[in-house]
């Protein structure tokens, strides 16, 4: 059975041609505090590519929903929505080799903690949350980060 895709490619590159632009001028940026603040984040920022429930697209976005770099060290998933990530990349039994762009532009350090522990919570086996002070040291530390990240990269990160 063919399976639906209701966004190629193009719908997420507007919706995150929103995000970095829209959500500037708008004056209600969703709540960065309190029990859905994540889950309203990652309907705002995630889901259009990696759909609602963490499942992504057979060609791609890969899914989140058991995916090791949800799961894995903090310091790897907050560099990916800091800056992005590119090239290829082993999901579970999937390979891609796409883009995502990066939302440290976009997204305050309590917005990306609390959409982050949401997705960790929610797809990556209840995974322990993220803090803000962790986005806020990781980001301080790459300050000078303009490039996405290379899966090679971020493997060499603990
Ligand atoms: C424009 C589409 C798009 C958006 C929006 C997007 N992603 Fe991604 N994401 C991708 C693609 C494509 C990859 C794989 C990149 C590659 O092939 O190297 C990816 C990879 C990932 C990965 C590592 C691989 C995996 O599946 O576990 C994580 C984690 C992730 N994204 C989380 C997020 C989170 C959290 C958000 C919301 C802040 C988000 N993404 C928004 C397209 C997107």
């Amino acid at each position: 059975m063919k399976r639906i895709r209701p966004f190629k490619f193009p719908a997420c590159l507007l919706i995150l041609l929103y995000g970095l632009f829209g959500c500037r001028i708008s004056p209600k940026n969703p709540p960065t505090q309190g029990e859905d603040s994540g889950r309203i984040l990652f309907g705002d920022y995630c889901a259009a590519c990696h759909q609602t429930d963490g499942s992504g697209t057979v060609e791609g976005p890969p899914p989140l929903v058991d995916s090791d770099w949800v799961k894995g060290p903090e310091s790897r998933i907050i560099r990916v929505v800091l800056h992005g990530v590119r090239g290829l990349i082993r999901v579970g039994e999937g390979s891609y080799n796409l883009e995502m762009p990066g939302f440290g532009a976009v997204l305050s350090d309590e917005a990306i903690a609390s959409l982050l522990s949401y997705v960790r919570a929610q797809f990556g086996k209840s995974s322990p949350g993220i803090e803000s002070q962790d986005v806020k040291r990781i980001r301080a530390a790459t300050v000078d980060r303009t490039d996405y990240w290379t899966v090679d990269e971020l493997l060499k990160i603990p």
